[in-house]
């Protein structure tokens, strides 16, 4: 699939729809405050509920998140939701195998909002948005 371009998102992200074969299935995550609450996310493979990574504001450069990468992830049922997170630079670094983010829950009508990300450069070469 080509996507020429970002689109805005009402309902269903699908990038492809592979389903892993097995792995961890986490609950809804909330990651906020402290970078090192990431590390919720080890190993977990799809998320069935949100995820939410707010107020991470006291990290001190974009290396910060060179400690942070989860392969593992590929589908998000609810929403993901960024919110004043300082630093990042790369959604698709931070999560270079996220596929699917389903919006079966949405938030403020959305199933993915990027809002105050002062330093983000890139969503994810992969991303592509489908309006359903
Ligand atoms: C973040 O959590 C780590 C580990 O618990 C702690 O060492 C560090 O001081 C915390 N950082 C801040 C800014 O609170
Ligand atoms: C993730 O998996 C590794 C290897 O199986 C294991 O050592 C680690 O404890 C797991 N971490 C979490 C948070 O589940």
């Amino acid at each position: 699939m080509r996507c020429a371009g970002i689109v805005v998102v009402f309902g269903v992200l699908v990038i492809s729809a592979t389903t892993p074969v097995s792995g961890k299935i986490c609950d809804s995550i909330d990651v906020r405050n402290n970078i090192t609450f990431l590390n919720k996310l080890r190993n977990c493979t799809e998320i069935s509920g949100n995820l939410q990574i707010v107020l991470i504001e006291t990290t001190k450069s974009v290396e910060d998140y060179d400690d942070y990468v989860f392969p593992e992830l590929t589908r998000v049922s609810g929403y993901v939701l960024f919110f004043k997170v300082r630093h990042i630079t790369s959604i698709g670094k931070l999560f270079p195998n996220l596929r699917v983010i389903r919006g079966l829950e949405l938030i403020f009508d959305y199933s993915f909002i990027l809002n105050n990300l002062p330093n983000l450069r890139e969503v994810s070469e992969l991303f592509c948005f489908v309006q359903t």
